[in-house]
């Protein structure tokens, strides 16, 4: 089977073509500048090259606050990029697994959001992404949707990355405590990803459609930065000694946020008879490979 990746060099694409390679997976990967998923003629020649059997989307514009000054970017790259994937992958014959986020919920919910819960993003990238989702929903039948939440790994930018980084620089971090979210390693989410390409072909046809994938359990940013710090300094010499608890009203963004944004993934879990790791595992998996002393 031939896989193409786009945007394999953010944390998620590093980490599937990562995997990809380690398990022998026949993957061609892309990104900018080779590759512009905005360009309908850029996209309509990477799937055409080859005779590929799915294409995985994990290019995409994710600065959430940057979004509300850049809303035509966001939407360009969020919404018209997967509506020519979707129609290339549709003339072609080709499957798409097509990434979302947990930020196309309003975050009104007390109960992980399910794939039939209604969509109400409360920001610009929440909006684009949702548009995104729609563009594939009604330009391609053989589509998976993956929704995941608060993506972090040893590549690219990302919450943990900050965390150490202001760990080493300052005595004290203040981090939000009332956003509840479920903290996903890019690398778990890269081996569920390649298990749906390898076994998308030969279940029901009644696969195609939406899922959430994130890691095992709720966390707000500020249970996760203590987190990070406990297992951290186990590993290394850090300058912080508290984590205090602030709310969301004393650190404004330019984007809203979704109070809570847990996913429920018992429709995946049930497809594939996966047992999810917790988020504390992951994140030791993940600081092994990235704290030292
Ligand atoms: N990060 C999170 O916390 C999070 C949470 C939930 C869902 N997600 C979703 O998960 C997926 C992967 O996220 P990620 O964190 O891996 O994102 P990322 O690190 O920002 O990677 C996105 C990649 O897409 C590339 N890209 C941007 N514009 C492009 C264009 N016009 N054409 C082709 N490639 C382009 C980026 O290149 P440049 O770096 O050069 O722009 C980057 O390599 C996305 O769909 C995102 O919405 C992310």
């Amino acid at each position: 089977m031939k896989i193409l990746l786009l945007g394999k060099n953010g944390q998620l694409g590093y980490e599937i073509e990562r995997s990809a390679t380690r398990v022998g997976m026949n993957c061609y990967s892309l990104d900018m500048p080779q590759f512009d998923i905005t360009d309908r003629k850029s996209v309509q020649e990477a799937v055409g090259k080859e005779d590929y059997s799915l294409v995985i989307n994990a290019a995409a514009y994710t600065a959430v606050d940057k979004a509300e000054t850049e809303s035509d970017l966001a939407f360009e790259v969020n919404c018209s990029g997967p509506a020519h994937l979707a129609s290339s992958c549709s003339k072609k014959g080709v499957s798409l697994i097509h990434i979302s986020t947990d930020f196309v919920f309003d975050g009104k919910n007390r109960m992980p959001y399910r794939e039939t819960d209604p969509v109400c993003p409360l920001s610009v990238y929440g909006r684009s992404k949702a548009a995104g989702e729609s563009e594939v929903r009604d330009r391609l039948e053989k589509h998976i949707i993956l929704r995941t939440s608060w993506l972090y790994s040893t590549h690219g930018n990302n919450f943990v990355k900050t965390i150490l980084r202001l760990a080493r620089e300052n005595e004290e971090l203040r981090v939000v405590d009332d956003q509840f979210g479920c903290p996903t390693y890019a690398a778990d989410l890269a081996t569920l990803i390649l298990r749906f390409a390898n076994h998308v072909h030969d279940v029901l046809p009644s696969v195609w459609g939406t899922y959430h994938y994130c890691g095992k359990g709720v966390a707000t940013w500020h249970t996760f930065a203590e987190k990070i710090m406990e297992l951290a300094r186990k590993r290394a010499v850090f300058k912080c000694k508290r984590v205090r608890a602030i709310s969301t009203e004393q650190y404004p963004t330019l984007a809203a946020r979704p109070a809570y944004s847990a996913l429920d993934c018992s429709k995946i879990e049930g497809l594939f008879r996966i047992k999810r790791r917790s988020w504390e595992e992951s994140l030791g998996e993940m600081l092994n490979g990235m704290v030292s002393p």
